[in-house]
């Protein structure tokens, strides 16, 4: 016989064991979904684990099935970032990335004298493609270059077709009787222009003054324009000062204005001086008198030391100041030793040398 007790108890017991234990909520797997999603689960139901989008795995998706012991199996599912191809390198400029994986941005510069044709940046999106696609680093070209009024192009040529690369140059001159206020040469920026043009104008300088006691000769033309000509000349006895030749400015005035300067006669019949390094004879040298600007060196005698030093004269329109110190001998006295003949004091030897 069976006891009634007994028979509840197993019917009891065998429900539980044929029911089975109730699946807790599904793990968390990084970068996964799992569908259906629910807090409990009848053993017999299942789920799907599949990646987010941008993810993948090695399987493609894993379907559980919840045992009668309530605890879902192990899953082995593992989902990684989709990895865009090798974007490291760009021609010309550089990249900077951490790595290639979904959903990373990778960004781009250019090298100086290369624009980026494209986007500054691009992300591996959710298909493992970059978007939006990787640029390039282009060279900057500047079109022909503009000619300035009265100006003509003496040096350009085109690197690339009909056009100049980053830093290529280019050279204007002006035309006849204009000056140039600018730089000449102009080179192809970054931004693919040209640096500043420079402008050529006409200018016109006065026609020069005659200086006294000489004469100045110019081109016989109604007027006279940047980068002519006039030269300069003095009358017997006097000589110029400043340059035989002078030009007209792109200021509209002439390089110099020389005029014309005494020469000197010296009342000193006979000395050794010095004259552009070189010893020479006064009475020979200079019999026919010193030009305006000239200079020479005078021997002086240091009587306590023995010894000689040198002082100069310069002539000076008309002028000279013969030095104090200098003695000059009579030609009987030949029995005293010119100064020039003496050796020269200690603490002149080194303005000699
Ligand atoms: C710039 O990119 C566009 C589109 O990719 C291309 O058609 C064009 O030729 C490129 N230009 C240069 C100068 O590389
Ligand atoms: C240069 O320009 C000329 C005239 O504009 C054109 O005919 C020629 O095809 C261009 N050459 C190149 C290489 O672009
Ligand atoms: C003129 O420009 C060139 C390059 O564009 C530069 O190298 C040069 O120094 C400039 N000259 C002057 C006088 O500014
Ligand atoms: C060249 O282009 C840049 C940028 O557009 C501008 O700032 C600059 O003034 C331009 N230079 C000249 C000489 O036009
Ligand atoms: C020419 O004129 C400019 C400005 O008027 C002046 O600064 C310069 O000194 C002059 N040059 C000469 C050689 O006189």
């Amino acid at each position: 016989m069976i006891s009634p007790v007994l028979i509840l108890l197993s019917s009891f017991l065998c429900h539980v064991a044929i029911a089975g234990r109730t699946c807790p909520k599904p793990d968390d797997l990084p970068f996964s979904i799992v569908v259906p999603l629910k807090m409990s689960y009848e053993p017999g139901e299942q789920v799907t684990y599949t990646c987010k989008p941008g993810y993948v795995s090695r399987g493609g998706m894993r379907r559980l099935t919840c045992p009668l012991s309530g605890m879902w199996p192990i899953n082995t599912l593992r989902c990684t970032p989709r990895v865009c191809p090798f974007a490291g390198i760009i021609r010309n400029g550089v990249v900077r990335y951490t790595t290639f994986e979904y959903p990373n941005t990778i960004t781009f510069t250019c090298n100086l004298g290369f624009y980026l044709n494209g986007t500054s940046s691009s992300q591996c999106n959710e298909q493992g493609i970059w978007s939006p696609a990787l640029p390039v680093c282009a060279p900057v070209t500047c079109p022909p270059p503009p000619v300035p009024e009265f100006a003509v192009l003496k040096m350009y040529k085109p690197s690339t077709g009909n056009n100049s690369l980053f830093q290529d140059t280019a050279v204007f001159e002006c035309l006849p009787r204009y000056a140039m206020f600018g730089n000449d040469t102009i080179s192809c920026t970054t931004h693919g222009n040209w640096t500043e043009l420079p402008k050529c104008r006409e200018v016109k300088c006065p026609f020069p003054s005659r200086p006294d006691n000489g004469f100045v000769n110019y081109p016989a033309n109604p007027a006279l324009y940047y980068k002519d000509k006039a030269k300069y000349g003095c009358h017997d006895t006097f000589s110029l000062d400043g340059p035989d030749e002078v030009e007209c400015t792109k200021l509209g005035n002439w390089s110099a204005q020389p005029s014309c300067k005494a020469n000197c006669k010296l009342s000193v019949k006979k000395a050794t001086v010095l004259f552009e390094g070189e010893r020479v004879k006064i009475q020979e040298k200079f019999k026919n008198g010193m030009l305006h600007g000239q200079t020479i060196s005078f021997y002086c005698k240091n009587k306590e030391k023995k010894c000689s030093y040198t002082e100069d004269a310069r002539c000076n329109d008309g002028t000279i100041e013969i030095p104090k110190c200098f003695k000059e001998h009579s030609s009987f006295a030949f029995w005293k030793t010119d100064a020039s003949e003496v050796k020269p004091c200690e603490d002149d030897l080194p303005s000699q040398s």
